[in-house]
Parts: structure tokens; C-alpha cells; sequence
């Protein structure tokens, strides 16, 4: 099956969350199942100097005649095959400093819709035979910011090729790519795609209705999420949508990219794991506590966060419950950046006590790893999650994820019950109440079973050998692609 999977990042190029970790992964994952995968992406500088061996495939215009131009070249990943990649070249719309939504005083920029719907517009130019040497059988669309492909193919002219099927992932339904309804008529979509059935949303421009309405399947990234999204709780006002598409939307949990994530080769620790081989990570703690000023403590259990600070992450959990952690002997190491009342409460926090609490606020994929080889636990309570990366990396790394009961969290984490460790499926420690009382007991929870220690080498070794391979998630994929085509 030839697969265009379209995305507004894709590690190792860029990243700034969970999705660029998919973007990259998935291709791989379907090369690897024996199909012809090439990748879409807008040519922000980090992609257009990642992609290797440019070579321009043709002009064409946005739907408000802008002209850009579509290239092809390759991106080499760690490990494994390069994976082929247009690249939209438009440097008046995607050559800018900053993150690629927003400037560098972290306000969206003013015309994001334009600079997204060229993603989807050109998604849906290579179904229709921009590259005359490659058509996609399937378009798979992720995030708001892909979300205008399967719009633009459901109104797409007859033009006697085959039917190309489109496939939308929500990677977190809370950011929606909203827009004044006066940029509507600048997309290139008839009057008929404004409508309640359509992209309208209260008044608004939305883009990520464009994928919801118009895919011909819809997937999130973990069975709770896809169930959580359906209720008006966690629907972010598109509850009743997704419900009436219910039969057409599927749960699908991320993976682990092994060569990338895989503490038994991972260059960037300074010791390498297995479970058989534990030794290195007592060493990489040591040599973290070290690095980060940290007491040289080998038996105080060191809790790690690496995370976006914003809402969504539940950190203002880990703030309140920070005096009992440090209480119980515990030490915190924080990686993260985002807003700006989070940054400076953590901030203030390990300046307070820098023997056993650190903070480094910025972007680190280097450190991200060095604390997960280093963690006991991998603090994860977040208020909603669609899927997770950071717990399913502390499984992986034996830093026992410590998980609000949502979402992917509740997908991939085992409470630490004595039923649960008797059983072996116990991972980690997940509670439901989303309040520092249930934060709080679940950490006393962490602290009793460590000081287990015989108990918390079984679940260190349950969370280890947790299967997270890209096989089954792809082959899962690959039936929702067949789905698309019927
Ligand atoms: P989300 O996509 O909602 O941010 P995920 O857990 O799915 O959450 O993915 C987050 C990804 O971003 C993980 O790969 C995590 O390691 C990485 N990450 C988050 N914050 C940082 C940071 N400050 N430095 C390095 N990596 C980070
Ligand atoms: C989003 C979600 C996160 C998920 C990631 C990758 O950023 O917030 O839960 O893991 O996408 O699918």
C-alpha cells in the first residue's frame, strides 16, 4: 500500500511533543511491514536543512494563489531506513524563528491557517497526481494541523484515478486550530464545507472538524482516549461528533521506538541497561545526581518529570505534593518548558533546596534520556492524556511511572496492588482522583513499595519487559488503511 502520512513535525527533524515521536516512528514501522511510505511536512527551517538530497518535484499555488514549490529528499533516522519526505517549499509562510505555531514571544502566528492548509492543500495535490510518479492509496492526516487533507479530498473534482482514502489521527483533541470565519473563503473550500456538518464550530473556523467530518476513518492514540473523547467531560465541545462517528473511529495505542528508546543501547545514558545487567542503572542515578548537584544519595528514590509545563500535565500536582516527597526522603529532577507561572514556581522550588530538587527549564533530548535512565519514578499526573510517551519511557527505562488513571496513562500503567504484583502485571502506581489527596497517597504508595526492595525489583521488571513494539500498533494501522479503501 503506498501511505502519505502528513505532519507538521517528525523527530529526529523537530520536535516539540509526543507527535513528532509518532511522525517519525509510524513510517518506519510501515516500511518495515513491506509498504511504500513517504512522509508530507512544511519546510520549516530545521526540515528544509534536515531533509537530505532535495530535489524539487513541481510548482503549484495555494488555493489563494500563493505559489510553492513541493520537493523530495530523504530523511536519515537513528538505526534504520531513510524514509522519503516532501518537503513544501514556502519560505514566506514557514521560514521564521520560533516554535512552528507560534513566534518567538510564543504568540501563534497571525496567519497559521494559511500556513497549515498549505499542509493539507498539498496533501491532497499529491493524491491527485501532483508527483506524476507517486500517488498514495491512503493520506494519513495527523493533528489539527494536517486536518484540512480530508477535506480537500472528500471535495476534490472527479478526475477518473482511483479513490484515495484518508485517514485522521487526534493526537489531543484540545488544541483544535480555530480560526476567524472570515478566513474561510481564503482556503479553497466550497461555501457547503462551512457548515455544521463541515468545519464551522461555533462561528468559528475549525480545522481540526475539517478531519473529524471528512475522514473516511478517524483514529486517537489509545482505546480510553477514544472512549473519553466521546463524552462531553473530555469532547471539547466535539462530543456529539465524534459519538455519530463512532463507527468509523478507533483507539490505537503509540508504541516505543526501540532504536531510539532502548536503555540496553541508548547512546545518550552514560551506562547501558537491561534487565539482566541492573548494575548500570544505579550508575547512570549516581552519575545524574552528580551532574545535576543532586546529594549523592543511591538509595533515595529519585522522582523525574520531563514534560511541557502547561495545564494539561497536572504539575501543579508535583508542586503541592512537593514537601511531602522531599519529606519522605525522595528527590525530584524536572526537565520541561512552557508556561510561565509553572517555570518560575519550579524554579523557585529546587533554588530552595538544590540538594534535592532540580529544575532545568528548556528543551533537552540529550537530558530526557539521562533521566529516564536515572529515574526511579517517571511522575506523569496529568489531567487528561491522549496517549503518553514519557510513562511508556519510564517502562521501558525501569523509572516506574507514578500516572493519573486517564487516557493512554490507564492503557499502559498497572497499579502497584498486592493482587497486581502478585498476578506480575503491576508497572507502576495510578490514582483516580485527580486532587492532592489522591496524588498524595499514590507517592506514599512509591515510597512503601521502594522501600520493598525485593517487591520493587519485581515491578521494575514487569514495567521492563512491558511490550511497547511498533509491529502490532502498525499492524493495526494498516487495517484502518484497508478500512479507508473499502
Ligand atoms: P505531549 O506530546 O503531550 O507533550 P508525550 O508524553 O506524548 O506528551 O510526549 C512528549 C515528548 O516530548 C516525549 O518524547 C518527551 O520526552 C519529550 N519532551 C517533553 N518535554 C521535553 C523537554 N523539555 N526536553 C526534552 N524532551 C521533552
Ligand atoms: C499528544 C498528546 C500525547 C500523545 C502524543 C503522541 O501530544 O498530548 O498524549 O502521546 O500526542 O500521540
Amino acid at each position: 500500500m503506498r501511505v502519505l502520512q502528513v505532519s507538521a513535525e517528525l523527530f529526529p527533524l523537530l520536535k516539540t511533543g509526543g507527535l513528532a515521536d509518532i511522525a517519525g516512528a509510524l513510517p518506519l514501522a510501515l516500511m518495515a511491514a513491506g509498504q511504500d511510505v513517504r512522509v508530507l511536512l512544511p519546510g520549516f527551517p530545521a526540515i528544509a536543512a534536515g531533509v537530505r538530497d532535495a530535489v524539487a518535484v513541481k510548482e503549484f499555488a495555494a488555493p489563494w494563489g500563493e505559489p510553492a514549490r513541493l520537493r523530495l529528499g530523504r530523511i536519515v533516522t537513528p538505526g534504520a531506513r531513510d524514509i522519503p519526505a516532501y518537503v513544501i517549499d514556502a519560505p514566506a509562510l514557514y521560514d521564521r524563528p520560533g516554535n512552528p505555531y507560534e513566534d518567538l514571544a510564543r504568540k501563534p502566528y497571525g496567519d497559521n491557517h494559511r500556513r497549515f492548509a498549505l499542509l493539507g492543500w498539498a496533501a491532497a495535490q499529491i493524491a491527485q497526481g501532483l508527483d506524476s510518479d507517486w500517488q498514495p492509496d491512503i493520506v494519513h492526516a495527523h493533528d489539527w494541523h494536517a486536518a484540512l487533507a480530508p477535506a480537500y479530498l472528500a471535495f476534490a473534482p472527479p478526475g477518473g484515478r482511483p479513490r484515495v482514502g484518508s485517514v485522521f489521527t487526534v493526537h489531543n483533541l484540545a488544541y483544535q486550530g480555530l480560526f476567524a470565519p472570515r478566513h474561510f473563503p481564503e482556503l479553497g473550500l466550497p461555501p457547503a464545507a462551512f457548515g455544521v456538518d463541515g468545519l464551522e464550530y461555533y462561528g468559528q473556523v475549525s480545522f481540526m472538524k475539517g478531519g473529524l467530518c471528512f475522514a473516511d476513518r478517524i483514529t486517537t492514540v489509545s482505546p480510553t482516549y477514544a472512549r473519553e473523547i466521546q463524552t462531553p467531560e473530555q469532547g471539547c465541545g466535539l462530543d456529539g461528533l465524534l459519538r455519530s462517528r463512532s463507527h468509523v473511529l478507533k483507539g490505537i495505542l503509540n508504541a516505543v521506538d526501540d532504536q531510539v528508546w532502548n536503555p540496553a543501547t541508548d547512546a545518550l545514558i552514560p551506562y547501558r541497561y537491561d534487565l539482566r545487567r541492573l548494575g548500570g542503572k544505579a550508575q547512570c542515578k549516581a552519575a545524574l545526581q552528580e551532574e545535576l548537584g543532586l546529594a549523592p544519595q543511591a538509595d533515595a528514590p529519585l522522582f523525574v518529570v520531563v514534560s511541557r509545563l502547561t495545564e494539561q500535565k497536572g504539575l501543579h500536582l508535583v508542586l503541592g505534593g512537593l514537601d511531602a516527597l522531599l519529606a519522605q526522603g525522595g528527590q525530584l529532577a524536572l526537565l520541561g518548558s512552557g508556561d510561565a507561572p509553572l517555570e518560575t514556581a519550579f524554579r523557585q522550588r529546587a533554588a530552595a533546596a538544590p540538594e534535592s530538587v532540580s529544575v532545568t527549564l528548556g528543551y533537552s533530548e540529550d537530558l530526557a534520556h539521562r533521566l529516564f535512565g536515572a529515574g526511579d519514578v517517571t511522575l506523569v499526573p496529568s489531567l487528561f492524556e491522549p496517549c503518553g510517551l514519557t510513562q511508556m519511557y519510564g517502562l521501558k527505562y525501569g523509572s516506574l511511572p507514578l500516572v493519573h488513571r486517564v487516557g493512554g496513562l490507564a492503557d499502559t500503567v498497572v497499579d502497584a496492588t498486592l493482587e497486581d504484583m502478585a498476578s506480575g502485571e503491576a508497572t507502576g502506581f495510578a490514582f483516580d482522583d485527580f486532587d492532592p489527596a489522591g496524588y498524595a497517597r499514590a507517592l506514599r504508595r512509591a515510597f512503601a513499595l521502594y522501600r520493598r526492595p525485593a517487591d520493587w525489583r519485581a515491578v521494575r521488571a514487569n514495567a521492563m519487559r512491558r511490550p511497547a513494539d511498533w509491529g502490532t500498533a502498525a499492524a493495526r494501522y494498516l487495517d484502518v488503511y484497508a478500512e479507508a479503501l473499502a
